[in-house]
């Protein structure tokens, strides 16, 4: 998909602040393959003065860079912000000096209501006023607002996998609003930092129920759909944590409106998706792969998602799947990026996975 036209040789200066974890690892390995991209600075407090692969070992050989203590950040074409939810909003006034352009990858500025987030994140939000500066970074909502914009607000990985797999059936009013995602989710989702749920004895084998009810995605996801139905959606999530490290599967549970057959929901997803580089519909009567599956999504942008229509129980069955890291943080991320700049929008952002991994 092209975007407006520029030098293909134009390179902007781009920082990483919080660049040790793993959406910043994933986004520094992405950047790093961007033939646009010149890759400045990557921040971390704990790893400051060490070489990016002691922390990201897979990029051992690929860069020279070394960790900078995030006061010592200077002026940039594009900062992205990789810091846990609650973080950024302390000082992202300050931030804005730093670069003309800020992609966020955490939750501080997905919502557009200090309250919403008070409510999902049990915070006060330090910087209300910054909130509605910010576009929400899945790309297939706000390409146009994105491409506009100077400061972009990534999904949450949950969230995205999510909207992606309902936005047509909510926009082409094809489903009731009672909907239930039963998401199972993979460790790195967690980030970097250890806990004793993330133990190996006690993550090893898991099938956990670790949040029947209450997930805080559930907020973006309201917020993001409300707009395409005149309707007040009523959206449950129960997450279960499973023994992967990388990857998300959303089974949705929706009930069709009366009269929708299964041609209205290929035509949704076809109207909606049909040039989406990054969006396949995944629906095959025979095979092992049918149905999305996130594994051998590992590394990719992809967002797969199909469905299945069961007439006895009145149910439309929505499976979606991505990569945490990629679609769900830093590829979106870098997608967004290369709207924001003027880049073929799929640069970078190739990689058609392993199989069999
Ligand atoms: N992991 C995922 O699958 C995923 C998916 C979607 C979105 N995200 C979002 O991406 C963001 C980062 O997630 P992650 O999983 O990469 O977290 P992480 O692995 O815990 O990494 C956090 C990074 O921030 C730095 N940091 C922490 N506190 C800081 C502070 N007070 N000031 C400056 N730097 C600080 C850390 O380095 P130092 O402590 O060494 O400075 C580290 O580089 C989160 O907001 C998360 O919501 C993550």
């Amino acid at each position: 998909m092209s975007t407006n036209s520029t030098d293909p040789m134009k390179k902007i200066s781009v920082a990483i602040l919080g660049g040790s974890g793993y959406a910043g690892g994933e986004l520094i390995r992405l950047l790093l393959n961007h033939p646009n991209v010149s890759l400045e600075a990557v921040t971390s407090r704990a790893y400051k003065g060490k070489f990016v692969y002691s922390a990201h070992p897979n990029l051992r050989g690929r860069t020279r860079l070394q960790f900078i203590d995030p006061h010592e950040l200077s002026k940039y074409d594009l900062l992205f912000v990789a810091l846990p939810n609650g973080v950024s909003m302390n000082t992202m006034s300050d931030l804005m000096k730093k670069a003309s352009k800020i992609i966020d990858l955490g939750a501080d500025f997905r919502l557009n209501s200090a309250q919403a987030f008070t409510d999902w994140y049990h915070m006060p939000h330090t910087a209300p006023k910054l909130m509605k500066e910010f576009i929400y970074g899945v790309i297939e909502l706000h390409r146009s607002e994105i491409a506009k914009s100077n400061y972009v607000a990534c999904g949450g990985c949950e969230a995205t996998v999510s909207i992606l797999s309902l936005y047509p059936l909510i926009k082409h009013s094809l489903i009731e609003t009672k909907i239930i995602i039963d998401a199972k989710m993979s460790s790195s989702q967690a980030g970097l930092v250890p806990t004793l749920s993330s133990h190996h004895p006690e993550r090893s084998g898991v099938v956990r129920s670790y949040m029947p009810t209450g997930h805080r995605h559930t907020a973006e996801i309201i917020t993001e759909m409300t707009p395409y139905t005149s309707e007040p959606l009523d959206v449950a999530i129960s997450a279960t944590s499973l023994d992967m490290v990388r990857g998300i599967l959303v089974t949705i549970h929706t009930t069709p409106r009366t009269g929708v057959s299964e041609k209205d929901i290929w035509r949704a997803y076809r109207e909606e998706y049909e040039n989406e580089p990054f969006i396949r519909i995944v629906k095959e009567r025979s095979g092992l792969y049918r149905y999305p599956e996130p594994k051998i999504l590992a590394g990719t942008n992809f967002c797969d998602i199909g469905f299945e229509m069961d007439t006895r129980s009145k149910r439309l069955v929505v499976i979606g799947a991505i990569d945490n890291l990629v679609k769900g943080t830093a590829g979106q991320a870098m997608q967004d990026m290369n709207c924001m700049f003027g880049f073929e929008e799929t640069t970078g952002l190739e990689f058609l996975g392993l199989h069999p991994i």
